[in-house]
């Protein structure tokens, strides 16, 4: 027997790392997911963020393989000839055989390969390979499920892509083979039916039935054990769906997701322990400067500002200084995504400010993308409106200071009382007059299709939030994941981000839960749950979460309205505190952006990775895993330098006494705070955080 290669792990500092003497040198790994170089929701963002280190691991041995989508192939993707001879073999086989198979890189951090699939050129082969599949294992796709159309077609030519790249090989190939979710998962059953040589990996990133059934109403968590799973499946005509994931699951070497509560979803519903986890990271940008993203904050704010000033035209009666953004975001899942108990916190929020005489108004964002027909010409009107009186000040200005010119040109000061004349006066009383509007600004960004249906409205309805003047919470649904091109409110999802003051994203289902991550690493505070992924990996590592901005919302173990409640009480002490306090807990959020960089988190991938090739290939390597030292892990301290309080908050300086709400000198002060923690707590970032198993 040859001798085996070693793939133990040291400890250095506690950290797991590979020992040196492993080499991937001849392995090559294919990551294959239907969001490659294609955006529905999170998976994406996990294969776009991870791919930089990735690509730094494999080098060119590195491939992601995913769907071709010809519009976004044309904005992210430069297609070349493959430069591996045994791949540029296989494709052109592919392509002979009537596949269409493009190869490229992806422009994104990392600039990894990828190829790219036309499943519908070889829809023609779909009849054969679902008989086919029915013969060896029994699962029946039903025509009308086009989604599941596309994994029968995606899996049977990955599966090919695999097959005949291990046929092209010279040497007999080490092939890791990294399949996400179930629609990527038929390519994964099809490796081992076929006795491929590949290791394969599956990560579930949520389960069917978790999602269908939360959605549901549906004691989900209580009743994990008890569920009659087939008939769940088939009750909502997902049997065959399932049958997909869960043989992916059990067919896979290894088996991962991406957190514990769906670990333990995982185990039940599907019926197979994770053998490890694999938390989702981010991409952290640091700055040269610490309060570079304090700047950007404001700049986004003011860009936020000025859409606002446009949709409120004419109602214009609150003090925008005085205005507080916040938002959840994510594909449109209304309860599985909280978006119910978002809007009856507002709801109970509003009346709060109201009786409590608030100066303070909230504005509450909806971006969740639903069916619509464009935007809706009372919100373009808004915006035409704002830049039209932008203009007429502009217009004034011009001829105001051209009248100025001329009176100093002759050696006197003007005479201010005439300095605008009538003409002025007319541009200026036309331009106010186009202002006034007979209906209240819009809730609704676009025109919906199924308006009467919609969710988010007929809560909205009944609430009865209109965004009238009264209302100290105003509500804006923008049914559309934002773009830097719309007319509308042109900004990207980032930049947007930045601008908020605080995210909400109080899920009722959420395996990982990307966006209160990013807020995270922007250092914009969040809310999230004890029922999400991040939520309790948050939990877990940081001893004291809110003082961080990381509130965790109890879903657990609360009836609705009582983490209502907690929700309204969130929000509500989010509202009284002052811009100093703002910026010192942004300070915070911000420190904890190195718990989420793939540079730590990427690691569980590759134990993931090591794990597979040592159970395919037991003769070249051998996985000795790491003993974890300490169940706890790392947990983040309670933060040094400030007192939570408002009162304790403020420098004991006078100069600084009165200055609550103009911080420019001051924002550099709690730079010095936070930098102070940032030395204490920096360092025991070298300590692991421990993949526990499911309990
Ligand atoms: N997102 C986006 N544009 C938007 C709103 C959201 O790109 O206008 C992205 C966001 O950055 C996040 C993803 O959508 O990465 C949502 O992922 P999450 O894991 O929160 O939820 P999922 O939709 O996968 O359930
Ligand atoms: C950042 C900027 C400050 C600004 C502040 C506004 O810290 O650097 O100049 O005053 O944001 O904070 P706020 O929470 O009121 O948007
Ligand atoms: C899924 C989950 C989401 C997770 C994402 C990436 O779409 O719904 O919670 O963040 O996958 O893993």
């Amino acid at each position: 027997m040859p001798l085996a290669r070693s793939l133990s792990v040291t400890s250095l500092s506690g950290l797991e790392e590979w020992d040196e003497e492993f080499d991937l040198e001849d392995a090559v790994l294919f990551e294959i997911a239907w969001e490659v170089a294609n955006k529905v929701g999170g998976i994406y963002t996990v294969i776009q963020t991870k791919a930089r280190l990735t690509s730094d691991e494999w080098g060119e041995n590195y491939f992601l393989v995913g769907p071709y989508v010809e519009s976004n192939v044309r904005t992210q993707v430069e297609l070349i000839e493959p430069t591996n001879p045994a791949l540029k073999r296989t494709i052109d086989k592919m392509n002979s055989s009537g596949c269409k198979v493009y190869f490229g890189r992806w422009l994104i951090e990392g600039s990894p390969y990828v190829i790219l699939i036309d499943v519908a050129f070889t829809a023609w082969s779909l009849d054969r390979w679902k008989s086919e599949l029915w013969e060896f294992c029994d699962i029946g796709v039903p025509w009308f499920d086009r989604e599941a159309n596309d994994a029968v077609l995606f899996g049977f030519l990955t599966a090919w892509l695999l097959g005949e790249y291990a046929a092209q090989c010279e040497e007999p190939p080490h092939i890791v083979a990294h399949f996400h979710e179930w629609l990527a998962g038929l390519g994964l059953i099809l490796c081992r039916q076929r006795q491929l040589p590949v290791a394969t990996i599956f990560t579930t990133h949520a389960t069917l039935l978790g999602r269908y059934l939360c959605a549901g109403n549906v004691d989900f968590y209580n009743k994990l054990a008890e569920f009659n799973l087939d008939k769940e499946a088939g009750d909502r005509q997902i049997y065959h769906r399932y049958c997909l994931e869960r043989s992916a699951a059990h067919c896979a070497h290894v088996f991962t997701t991406v957190s514990q509560i769906t670990a333990i979803e995982a185990e039940y519903l599907l019926k197979r322990k994770p053998d490890i986890i694999t938390p989702n990271g981010l991409n952290v940008k640091k700055f040269s400067a610490m309060h570079e993203f304090q700047n950007l904050h404001a700049q986004s704010k003011n860009r936020i500002q000025e859409f606002i000033r446009g949709h409120f035209y004419g109602h214009l009666d609150f003090n925008l200084d005085k205005c507080l953004f916040l938002f959840i975001a994510g594909r449109y899942e209304f309860s599985n995504k909280g978006a119910d108990i978002f809007l009856e916190a507002l709801a109970r929020l509003n009346y709060l400010l109201r009786v409590n005489h608030s100066d303070v108004t909230v504005v509450a964002f909806f971006i969740m993308p639903a069916r619509t027909n464009n935007f809706n010409v009372e919100t373009l009107k808004g915006q035409a409106v704002r830049k039209q009186l932008w203009d007429t000040a502009q217009t004034v200005k011009e001829r105001f200071g051209k009248k100025l010119y001329e009176s100093l040109l002759v050696g006197q000061l003007p005479d201010i009382s005439k300095i605008l004349d009538k003409e002025d006066l007319t541009i200026m009383k036309r331009a106010i007059f186009a202002t006034q509007r007979q209906c209240q600004p819009p809730i609704c960004t676009h025109n919906m299709l199924e308006d009467s249906g919609d969710p988010i409205l007929n809560c909205v309805r009944r609430i009865g939030l209109f965004n009238s003047s009264a209302d100290r919470v105003k509500i804006i649904f923008h049914p559309e994941f934002l773009s830097s091109t719309s007319p509308l409110l042109p900004m990207d999802y980032e930049e947007f981000v930045r601008g908020c003051h605080l995210g909400v994203f109080p899920s009722y289902y959420e395996p990982w839960g990307y966006t209160p991550a990013e807020c995270t690493v922007m250092g914009i505070p969040s809310i999230s749950t004890n029922l999400s992924g991040f939520g309790c990996f948050m939990e877990e590592h940081i001893a004291d979460p809110s003082a961080y901005g990381i509130y965790i919302l109890d879903r657990r173990f609360r009836g609705v309205d009582e983490s209502c409640n907690q929700l309204t009480s969130f929000l509500f002490q989010f509202c009284k505190q002052s811009r100093r306090q703002r910026i010192i807990q942004r300070n915070r959020t911000e420190r904890l952006s190195d718990l989420l960089d793939w540079r730590y988190l990427g690691r569980y991938y590759i134990a993931a990775r090591h794990m597979a090739l040592a159970k395919a290939f037991p003769d070249t390597y051998l996985y000795e895993p790491h003993e974890p030292t300490s169940a706890s892990g790392f947990r983040y301290p309670r933060p040094a330098s400030v007192p939570p309080s408002p009162s304790l908050s403020r420098h004991s300086s006078p100069r600084h006494s009165e200055a609550e709400d103009n911080d420019e000198d001051e924002r550099y002060d709690e730079d010095l705070e936070a930098e102070k923690d940032r030395v204490n707590i920096r360092q025991p970032l070298t300590m692991p955080f421990k993949n526990k198993s499911p309990a």
